[in-house]
């Protein structure tokens, strides 16, 4: 073991390197612009999982962007570990408020920079050199690899789900290693044991049948955007409690023994808000912050808009207005019944002067991860060694909707070693990821395959 973490560790300026040349693909899959550019970056890929030894490497297509599969079944009584990650990588806008351009990574105030440097490809690249670093140095890997790194996890993993459920001998594993959350704060190892689900939805409210002159019609015809941001101020009370019928039907309460984990956890609603520029937090009362922050269902209006938004003024009365409204998910919530639930609700408050059309786009399962497995466990006890702390777990706020299916379908406990900070800018201009992090994670990936090894 020494020399594998001897090798990572005079190794991990090379990975640096290494990694900006996986960050200058841009890898953005909700574009077909960058279709080209995401075939790049599978081939990328699959020659990484080559050089870190994988014997079985494929790209794999789907309707949408290649999968990229590889595995190394060195010993077959020895146990697998299925690692998932995603090269796909959000759109950059707006462009203009990058410091540097999203895909020319540098290196700058012990962080890189770069569209994906956290989510995804840092992340995943981690697990990558701490395996090719056992081939380097001819160690024994002591356990078997697979590796699933997909190109639509940004866009709702959409051909993902059909794979799995054809493909669940290929895929057969022990535990599944994911890392593509956060730690808690800098320098505390954290493993992450749950995901808030997603239920995405978009709406259209018509008024009447053309744009008008807002002097010779206002006051006698309902317009369609005030009447818009009326019915989303109705979807919350000033509790913050979600007013939609039934929305908290299925959620499950937290327990007092979870309520003192999350007290455990030290958190400054002060420092929070100040590092965001806002004088007061907001939520739903009752709960902490860190409880508001993944613990509990949230409803927010992703975007909005309708009428005249071009330079100066134009006095009209829109004919129609939009929405996006986004529902992240707690524990037994489903997002097909709060799609439901919330096209009823949204309709039963519309006044009769417009007309709404209501649309679910995607949506996702919320998952909680048992903190008794022992390959959680395992995990907790590497991400300490490499780090040099005791490991603390949270919750997340965010959502990676296949880790449900991969319970389901895999029936192998996921874990997730989150190796990100909030902080990190993640969907958002200047996107960073701490070098000390992913030097550390490579180092508690490798300390992972030994102490999981040690159990099984
Ligand atoms: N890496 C994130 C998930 C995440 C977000 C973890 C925040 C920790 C904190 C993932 O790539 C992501 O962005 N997921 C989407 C899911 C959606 C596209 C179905 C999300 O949470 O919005
Ligand atoms: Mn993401």
């Amino acid at each position: 073991m020494e020399k594998v973490i001897n090798y990572i560790k005079s190794n991990s300026d090379n990975y640096l390197e290494q990694l900006k040349d996986y960050l200058r693909i841009p890898s953005v899959s909700t574009s077909v612009k960058h279709k080209k550019d995401m075939k790049k970056c599978a081939d990328y890929v699959a020659s990484q999982l080559k050089s870190a030894g994988m014997k079985k490497v494929k790209i794999i297509p789907t309707a949408g962007h290649p999968l990229v599969f590889g595995e190394l079944i060195h010993d077959k009584k020895l146990p697998t570990v299925l690692i998932y990650g995603h090269y796909d990588v959000q759109p950059v806008d707006p462009l203009n408020l990058w410091k540097s351009p999203p895909f020319e990574p540098v290196i700058k105030n012990g962080k890189i920079w770069a569209r994906g440097a956290n989510d995804n490809k840092g992340q995943n690249f981690v697990h990558i050199k701490s395996v090719e670093a056992f081939k380097k140095t001819n160690t024994n890997l002591p356990v078997n690899i697979k590796y699933l790194i997909e190109g639509e996890e940004e866009i709702g993993s959409p051909n993902l789900s059909k794979f799995l459920k054809r493909n669940q001998s290929l895929l057969s594993c022990d535990a599944v290693m994911i890392s593509d959350t956060s730690i808690y704060q800098p320098g505390v190892p954290t493993i992450n044991y749950g995901l808030r689900g997603l239920c995405f939805m978009e709406v259209e409210v018509i008024g009447p049948n053309r744009d008008l002159h807002s002097g010779s019609f206002g006051g006698a015809v309902a317009n369609p955007i005030n009447v818009l941001a009326d019915m989303i101020s109705k979807l919350t009370d000033k509790n913050g409690k979600i007013t939609i019928t039934d929305f908290y039907k299925d959620v499950q309460k937290l327990t007092p023994q979870e309520r003192a984990n999350y007290k455990k956890l030290k958190f400054s609603d002060a420092k929070f808000a100040k590092e965001l520029g806002v004088k007061e937090l907001a939520g739903e009362k009752g709960f902490s912050t860190l409880e508001r922050l993944s613990g509990r269902p949230t409803l927010d209006c992703n975007g909005i808009w309708g009428g005249y938004i071009e330079e100066g003024a134009k006095t009209v009365l829109p004919s129609k207005a939009y929405a996006k409204i986004s529902m992240r998910l707690v524990p037994n919530q489903d997002p097909k019944t709060i799609a439901k639930l919330f096209t009823k609700y949204f309709k039963q408050i519309a006044p009769k002067s417009v007309k709404v059309n209501v649309n679910a786009l995607h949506g996702g399962l919320p998952i909680v991860i048992s903190l008794e497995h022992p390959a959680v466990k395992a995990a907790a006890k590497a991400s300490s060694k490499a780090f040099g702390k005791e490991t603390v777990f949270s919750r997340e706020g965010g959502s990676i909707p296949i880790v449900v299916e991969f319970a389901k379908q895999l029936k192998a406990p996921t874990i997730l070693m989150g190796l990100g900070l909030d902080t990190d800018n993640i969907h958002s201009p200047n996107e960073h990821f701490s070098v000390d992090n992913f030097k550390r994670g490579i180092l508690a990936s490798a300390y992972f395959f030994y102490e999981f090894a040690k159990i099984k």
